[in-house]
């Protein structure tokens, strides 16, 4: 095991821990192991995704992280904080205030503005609805979409609508941010714009992203690449600390 190789810059810190997170679903026959022992760490600065053949646990890991779900046992430290010892409120306000969530089917209000789902988060959170909309407009311009702004979802491309659904991820400065699978629905040269945004705007010193991604031609923009099969981590490559990605082999961590 090369643990040195795994270690993040020294301006970073640990931004999400996960030890031996388990989640079942349903009773009985019924019942499915989603994670069986699953162990994550993210470091702030840092982009990491998390890929994995399907079913195998990706975005019940990522809503137990985001505090949207709970894990049936394991721990899980989120920017600090125990999420087994928060209430459900104390899990809404975490949410509100630390977490953006960008899911893979946009989920885009349609009857609002693409600047009015932006300011979602700033509605929720109190603030007067024209000072939230400004603020929407300006994160929307510098995403490209300056233009955009009075349009509804349903005149938006899905690039477009997608850009909309980082804008609402990232209005309240969350330190993490976990996007499912956001390239999915796009064609490729749309889900490497996408990627390059949130390179661009997301990543900051401060903040962590989690990135869900199938597609392996997005791998190159993620620091950290956690690949996840049956409901565990089975191991994790830093490709950007080696000379090269293809000679540098595994790197196990679990
Ligand atoms: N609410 C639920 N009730 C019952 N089983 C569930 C539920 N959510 C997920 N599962 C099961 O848990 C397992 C993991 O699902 P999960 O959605 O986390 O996978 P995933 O890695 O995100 O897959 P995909 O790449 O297809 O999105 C699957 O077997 C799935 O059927
Ligand atoms: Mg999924």
């Amino acid at each position: 095991m090369t643990t040195a190789m795994l270690e993040p810059t020294t301006t970073s810190t640990v931004a999400v821990s996960c030890h031996g997170v388990t989640k079942e679903f349903g009773s009985g026959d019924s019942r499915t192991r989603a994670l069986q022992g699953a162990d994550l760490d993210v470091y702030t600065g840092e982009m990491t995704l998390l890929v994995g053949p399907s079913g195998c646990g990706k975005t019940t890991l990522i809503s137990i992280v985001a505090a949207l779900l709970d894990a049936t046992a394991g721990e899980v430290r989120v920017l600090g904080k125990d999420l087994a010892q928060m209430s459900g409120w104390q899990k809404v306000q975490f949410r509100g205030e630390q977490i953006g969530f960008v899911f893979q089917q946009y989920n885009l209000l349609p009857s609002l503005t693409a600047a009015e789902n932006a300011a979602v988060p700033l509605l929720i959170q109190g603030q007067p609805r024209p000072r939230a909309v400004a603020r929407a407009t300006d994160l929307l311009t510098e995403l490209g979409m300056g233009d955009r702004v009075t349009a509804l979802p349903s005149q938006l491309s899905g690039g477009q609508q997608q850009r909309v659904a980082i804008a609402r991820a990232l209005i309240h400065e969350p330190r993490l941010l976990v996007c499912d699978e956001p390239t999915a629905a796009l064609d490729a040269q749309s889900g490497k714009n996408v990627m390059e945004l949130l390179r661009r705007v997301a990543v900051q010193p401060e903040r962590a992203v989690i990135v869900v991604t199938h597609d392996n031609r997005v791998f190159r923009f993620g620091d950290r690449i956690i690949y996840m099969s049956d409901g565990r981590v089975e191991k994790v490559e830093v490709p950007h600390q080696e000379t090269s990605f293809q000679e540098s082999g595994v790197h196990h961590a679990s």
